[in-house]
């Protein structure tokens, strides 16, 4: 792919973020959720890529747009899998708390792994300087004890990352157990996961059970930041017999970072919503706003950060003009 790419993607997540922030705090994570799509989906019709989306809102019929199997984008080539969250943490928007962000991921076809949303993934990630220390099917202890021993530090001073789901009564428990610190979130493990790859968030690894669609879009972004992640599928309800039958998910296997997204040519960009460990959230200042975005080409390892000042009255097709409060 294209490196030029790496701007257009990072629009898609600018006017998802745009569009949604406007609703921060108002307590409606439906219609925040659906500002952030409508707002994605039309930039989509603007970048040079034939892409079919893997991950997105679900499927065709309890979704309109960016549902599994949509196609996206303008170009005949290069013909790309496309992962999106519009808004992940509907929930962080719509209370106003910290680290929502506007995802998209994209790799060739047939690269990124299928997780639609009836999935779970338990998933544990690291940064680079704990790649290869890890092993989801080793206790908690053992791997804390391995990462601390990468990073040349004692458990204590390790600070794990962890949903705040009952589900995670003895993950929390071990890791208490074991000395380290943790940080508990209420929602949001694609920014936490890439958290334990950046040096100033003080986050050392993530722990637990989250989304599965949420799994491949983290891990896209710890392949490229030279991380590690390891992930299985849990289904969400036990209602799912009509999925076996068309689909081979196999619940044993333990998936690696190459399971998640078969390549290096993969871009990843993540807008800021509400403020966040690695990115500010969207500040509005009447006529104009600003963004802060990360975009990652995967090929070079190239990392940005973004910080873009939008003209808001330029950009009617982005931004709703009802949610600018201008009818
Ligand atoms: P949404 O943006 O869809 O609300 O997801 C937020 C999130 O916290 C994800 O980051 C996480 O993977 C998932 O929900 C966890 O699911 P659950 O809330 O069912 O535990």
């Amino acid at each position: 792919m294209e490196r030029e790419l790496s701007l257009e993607f990072v629009r898609v997540t600018e006017a998802a973020a745009l569009a949604c922030g406007r609703l921060m705090g108002l307590g409606d994570k439906e219609a925040a959720d659906q500002a952030a799509v409508d707002a994605m989906r039309s930039v989509f019709d603007t970048v040079h890529i034939d892409g079919t989306v893997v991950i997105g809102e679900g499927e065709k019929d309890e979704a309109p747009m960016l549902y599994i199997g949509e196609q996206v984008g303008i170009g005949k080539e290069p013909k790309v899998d496309v992962a999106v969250d519009p808004l992940e943490g509907t929930n962080l928007v719509a209370r106003g708390l910290p680290n929502a962000l506007s995802v998209v991921a994209v790799a060739p076809r047939g690269c990124l792994l299928q997780a639609p949303d009836v999935f779970y993934m338990d998933k544990i990630a690291v940064g680079p300087k704990a790649c290869g220390c890890i092993n989801i099917d080793a206790s908690v202890g053992d791997n804390l004890k391995a990462v601390a021993d990468a990073l040349s530090r004692d458990v204590r001073d390790l600070t794990v990352i962890i949903l705040d789901r009952p589900r995670h009564k003895k993950i929390i428990a071990e890791v208490r157990k074991a000395g380290a610190r943790i940080k508990l979130i209420s929602d949001g493990d694609v920014s936490a996961a890439i958290a334990t790859a950046l040096d100033n968030t003080g986050v050392d690894i993530l722990f637990g059970i989250g989304g599965a669609p949420e799994g491949v879009l983290a891990a896209v972004a710890l392949k490229i930041l030279g991380g590690e992640m390891q992930g299985r599928l849990i289904p969400k309800s036990e209602d799912m017999e009509h999925f076996y039958e068309k689909n081979t998910a196999d619940l044993e296997k333990v998936l690696t970072l190459e399971d998640l997204v078969k390549s290096e040519d993969i871009f990843f960009a993540a807008t800021g919503i509400t403020d966040g460990d690695m990115l500010d959230g969207v500040r509005y200042h009447g006529g104009t706003a600003e963004t802060q975005s990360l975009v990652m080409r995967g090929i070079t390892r190239t990392i940005r950060k973004i910080h873009a000042v939008h003209t808001l009255e330029r950009k009617p097709r982005f931004v709703a003009t009802e949610s600018l409060g201008r009818k």
